[in-house]
């Protein structure tokens, strides 16, 4: 659609950026903080670990300073699990809840609003050890941490994000969090056990959060991109239909008309996968609780063809494609150029993957990830010419006010990453921040922090509301 006029960004709009507490904070295991998932995994071969990652444990005041003078109206972070209740459950690390405290009002002086997410890939190892997710009494767990939050905090914040990507902690668990679930007998059955544990912790969240914060705004946070058929072969489009309902669509009906998407219902049927550990009243659960948005992390759409008969599976990451036996095979498109760790850049993407996700659920969207990962250097005069990262940001921009104009109805938007962080599994040299953090894989050097350009060019796109992208 050719717009003569495009709709500007709604007055108000959150123009911020997003990190995660594990790949951002460092302190991994001080202060009373209990061990998480990610601080007990082996880092992928010549990467390092958590324990300092950014150091914002320490720096959190040098950051929001900085963020402020680009002139946020949001941080997105996110609360670890294990830093407020170091065995997941029961005893509450004072210091912990503390730090948050101080971070929440440290953005409240230069009104930046806190966006929480509430669980970023980081579960408490105590409750790993007695089962994870797949275990019920982690759903309670992840309730009473709800409950803790809203109470201390839920008088300063006002947007809440459930839980980060559940789809890739269920599709790329590998990837994301170390485990490898293929020791299972079907394996299927535990990971879709595990993921109707998390989504039904998500709508108990939901609703706690609307009947103790009446003000607040909830919703959930999973990487949404649309899935393309590699041809116009009818066998394609089933398969692209396929993956848009495993990687896309299960999750949003679910958190939004609180039913399962019947293409994956089926597909799990198929293989003896169905989740068993549903019990009465857990769907009355998920019709009941609402989210007031629908928050979503982009980087790029998918492309899928229709896998031949015995084409065995394979394993992605968030957006290098797998491979399903039967469902749907993993395609490159030819049409898009990559990033320097191999993910497609698709900025016309995001602007269908914004129409087709409004017009299924028609709820207001918040961006919460968009960005490129690329190996920035910094020059002796201290700063670092990130071109390709702006040129990637202003083009998902200028697309997502073309979204706006076609009637998309957009909260915000938080690219990856406020500062640079440790990558979920390339390391800290994958960085995506607006702010250079000085230190290496294993060398820590000053942890000293830079502006890039990218600083500069996204401080004067909001000053402008988003009018000035040049
Ligand atoms: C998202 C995650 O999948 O992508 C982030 O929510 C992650 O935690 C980001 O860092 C970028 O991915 P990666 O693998 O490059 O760190």
């Amino acid at each position: 659609m050719l717009h003569k006029t495009l709709k500007q960004f709604p007055k108000g709009f959150l123009w911020g950026a997003s990190t995660s507490a594990y790949q951002v904070e460092g302190a991994s295991l001080t202060n009373g903080k209990g061990p998480s998932v990610q601080d007990v995994k082996t880092p992928p071969a010549g990467t390092s670990g958590f324990e300092v990652a950014a150091d914002q444990y320490h720096h959190y005041k040098e950051d929001v300073a900085l963020m402020g003078e680009m002139g946020f109206r949001t941080y997105r972070f996110s609360i670890s699990w294990s830093r407020l209740l170091p065995e997941g459950t029961g005893r509450v690390n004072q210091e912990g809840v503390d730090y948050y405290n101080a971070l929440i009002d440290e953005c409240l002086k230069y009104g930046i609003q806190p966006l929480v997410t509430m669980y970023h890939f980081d579960l408490p190892a105590a409750l790993e050890e007695r089962g994870g997710w797949a275990n019920r009494a982690t759903v309670d767990a992840f309730v009473e941490f709800s409950e803790l939050m809203f109470r201390s905090f839920g008088d300063r914040v006002r947007y809440w994000l459930t839980i980060n990507e559940q789809n890739m902690m269920t599709l790329a668990a590998e990837a994301v969090m170390g485990i490898d679930f293929s020791k299972f007998d079907n394996p299927n059955k535990h990971v879709y056990e595990m993921n109707h544990n998390m989504l039904l912790a998500q709508a108990k969240a939901m609703c706690l959060c609307h009947q103790m914060l009446p003000d607040a705004k909830i919703g959930p946070a999973p990487n949404i991109a649309l899935v393309y058929p590699a041809s116009n072969k009818p066998e394609d489009i089933l398969a692209a239909q396929n993956f848009n309902a495993l990687r896309n669509w299960l999750y949003l009906d679910m958190a939004v008309y609180g039913i399962y998407n019947n293409l994956v219902w089926s597909w799990l049927e198929e293989q003896d996968a169905t989740p068993e550990n549903i019990q009465v009243g857990d769907m009355e659960i998920m019709r009941a609780a609402k989210p007031d948005f629908i928050a979503f992390n982009y980087y790029s759409t998918a492309t899928v063809a229709m896998p031949g008969p015995g084409e065995a599976g394979t394993s992605g990451d968030q957006q290098r494609g797998a491979t399903i036996e039967g469902f749907f095979k993993a395609m490159p498109n030819p049409n898009l150029p990559r990033t320097e760790f191999g993910w497609e850049i698709d900025p016309i993407g995001f602007r269908n993957t914004l129409r087709e996700v409004y017009s299924r659920y028609h709820l207001p969207i918040l961006i919460t990830e968009n960005g490129l990962g690329a190996y920035d250097k910094l020059e002796e005069d201290g700063s670092v010419h990130d071109q390709y990262r702006i040129d990637y940001l202003r083009a998902h921009i200028e697309q997502m006010r073309l979204a706006i104009s076609d009637g998309v109805q957009m909260l915000g938007y938080c690219p990856w990453s406020a500062v640079d962080l440790i990558s979920t599994h390339e390391g800290i040299v994958k960085r995506y921040g607006f702010i250079y953090v000085n230190r290496d894989e294993f060398d820590l050097k000053d942890l000293k922090r830079y502006r890039k350009d990218s600083f500069y060019w996204y401080k004067k796109v909001i000053a402008s509301n988003g009018e000035e992208l040049g």
